[in-house]
């Protein structure tokens, strides 16, 4: 693990900013901020309420007054004008990009559009990308700004709870394969990430859900004193009550950028942020993309690493009870899906963090304690999953 390095990172990089007060503003709008520490490719993540009316804090940070937002057609009517118009107040020119929503558009065809655009749009190498939309938005927009002139800025500004405490942070892009989820891709940072809390108001229940997957996953794999937090705030996060999602948000933050500073390419300790994942993919591929969200897959694929772990000896029924309590209480699913044994072992045979031809599972020693193991006996898997998902062969 990476130690308790993160606490001193969270106290140190801890910066509240006090914004000054406009007719268009709230009375006090407090914002966090953090740093992704990368050396000459650092980033801050800002964190708060009504980030996206401050269009300025983005024009700052622009290589040239030139940028392309990319987005969909669901969040363009609720989102787009206001963000545009800002930046065009600040003298920035914009394209404004917007893709059909959802999971199964993040292939080559969508990526492609995005550059159909860019081209029409004479955009140049300091012609900065901003991702205005959930984890797919935002994939799609960090790959195509590590390919467009092999290579241009880009922004994050996540709007769903999951692309604010994931997906925006860390620099992994890409898109879908019908054969792996995220199997084409690159690492390739942002310049900053703009998490504004206000568009979650708009955001559907389920899709919050999904996002606590990630948050809880944070208290699970490194953090058990930020799990007990949510097992006794959880309620309040559903509830969208702003102090509890801006300390959920920073402090999942905090984790995943530690984490990303002593591992950006998941030779190591990264790949802890998979917990759950390795489950959660098959049921992603085997229900077909977009049917069981990526937070939901997490969810049911997270329990089914919790029973192995059990299974192993290595964590107590109680602690896979408190788990699967906390995600029920979430709004998310803690039962996989009926498929194939064959299917579950070939989908997770494709996992990213294959070595060798093995699986390897992220698992948990305690809560608060991930490990990564490739040595899961064959019998205790195949039970696990005949029993806990009713795997059929
Ligand atoms: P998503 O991007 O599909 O967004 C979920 C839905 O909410 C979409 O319909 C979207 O249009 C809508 N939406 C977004 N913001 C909204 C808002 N403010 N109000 C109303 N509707 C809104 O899904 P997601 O959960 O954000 O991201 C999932 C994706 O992220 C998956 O493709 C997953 O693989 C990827 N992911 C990537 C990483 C990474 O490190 N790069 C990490 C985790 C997940
Ligand atoms: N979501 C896993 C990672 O960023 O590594």
């Amino acid at each position: 693990m990476v130690g308790r390095l993160w606490r001193r990172q969270y106290n140190l990089m801890l910066t509240l900013l006090l914004l000054p007060v406009t007719a268009a503003m709230k009375p006090t709008q407090a914002m966090q901020t953090l740093t992704v520490a990368l050396g000459t490719r650092s980033y801050p993540i800002h964190v708060g309420s009504g980030l996206l009316d401050q269009a300025e804090r983005i024009a700052r940070h622009l290589a040239q007054p030139s940028a392309a937002i990319v987005t969909n057609a669901t969040i363009a009517p609720l989102y787009l004008a206001r963000l545009s118009q800002g930046l065009r107040n600040q003298g920035v020119k914009v394209t404004e990009i917007v893709l059909p929503d959802g999971e199964q558009y993040k292939d080559w065809q969508t990526l492609n559009q995005i550059f159909d655009a860019l081209l029409a749009a004479h955009a140049e190498r300091k012609t900065t990308l901003i991702a205005l939309g959930g984890g797919v938005i935002g994939d799609l927009t960090g790959f195509a700004a590590a390919c467009y002139l092999r290579g241009v800025p880009f922004i994050q500004v996540p709007t769903t709870l999951l692309s604010q405490v994931d997906s925006s942070v860390g620099g992994k892009t890409g898109i879908n394969h019908p054969l792996g989820k995220n199997m084409i891709g690159a690492f390739y940072q942002p310049a900053m990430v703009v998490a504004d809390i206000d568009t979650l108001q708009t955001l559907p229940a389920r899709e919050l859900s999904a996002g606590l997957a990630e948050v809880i996953k944070y208290g699970l794999i490194h953090d058990a004193p930020f799990f007990d937090w949510l097992e006794l705030n959880i309620e309040r996060l559903r509830a969208l009550d702003e102090q509890a999602l801006v300390h959920a948000i920073y402090h999942s933050c905090a984790v995943k950028a530690e984490i990303v500073a002593a591992d950006e390419r998941e030779s190591g300790v990264r790949a802890l942020l998979n917990l759950g994942h390795t489950f959660g993919h098959a049921i992603e591929a085997g229900m077909g993309y977009g049917n069981w969200l990526h937070g939901e897959a997490v969810a049911a694929g997270t329990v089914l690493a919790a029973e192995v772990s059990r299974r192993l000896g290595w964590l107590a029924e109680t602690d896979v009870e408190r788990l699967r309590a906390l995600y029920q209480r979430a709004g998310l699913p803690v039962t996989a899906p009926v498929m194939a044994e064959s299917f579950w072992l070939e989908s997770m045979g494709l996992d990213k963090k294959v070595e060798n031809g093995r699986i390897r599972f992220v698992l948990l020693r305690g809560i608060g304690r991930a490990e990564i193991t490739d040595a899961v006996p064959a019998e205790l898997l195949s039970a696990t999953l005949t029993e806990l998902a009713n795997a059929t062969s």
